[in-house]
């Protein structure tokens, strides 16, 4: 066992952990960060995006060892004070979600996407989103809510 140092959603926190246990299992089992899903658990489906210092990765075959002294976000991290991001609330606008699985992934990862794109077109969206299965179908939902996200007025700052 060693330990680490993740900056995660701003705060560091120390654990102890194997350099080869998933970034996922630190997270969920370790750090009680629950809204990280775990799906496939193979790099296959996008449940458990996160962000590593900005971009979406895919924390369960990612190594702790991979993200130590690194920022990492997570669906915890995206409110402040009490206000959902853009993105979040245009998921929560669009119903863009049924069980929900899949949702903490989408929403990290579109709202990597748009710091990237900020004005995307459909094709754009379809094709960066294409990794994140949502099990639902609910996508054209999916889709709709990312658009609306990119034509927040509250998107100045950060998504
Ligand atoms: S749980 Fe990580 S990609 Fe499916
Ligand atoms: S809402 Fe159920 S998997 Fe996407």
């Amino acid at each position: 066992m060693d330990k680490y140092v993740l900056k995660i959603n701003g705060t560091d926190r120390h654990v102890t952990a194997s350099a080869d246990e998933s970034l996922l299992s630190v997270l969920r089992d370790r750090l009680d960060l629950t809204g990280t899903k775990y799906g496939c658990g193979e790099g296959e489906c996008a449940a458990c995006t996160v962000l590593l210092d900005g971009k979406p990765i895919h924390s369960c075959i990612t190594p702790v060892s991979a993200a130590a002294n690194k920022n990492v976000t997570t669906i915890e991290g995206l409110e402040k004070n009490g206000t959902l991001s853009p993105v979040q609330q245009a998921f929560v606008e669009e119903g863009a979600f049924q069980c929900g699985y899949c949702t903490s992934g989408m929403v990290l990862r579109a709202t990597a996407f748009l710091r990237e794109t900020p004005h995307p077109t459909e094709d754009q969206i379809v094709a960066y989103m294409d990794g994140n299965i949502c099990r639902c179908g609910v996508y054209p939902r999916i889709i709709a809510a990312v658009q609306r996200a990119s034509q927040s007025p509250a998107k100045a700052g950060g998504q």
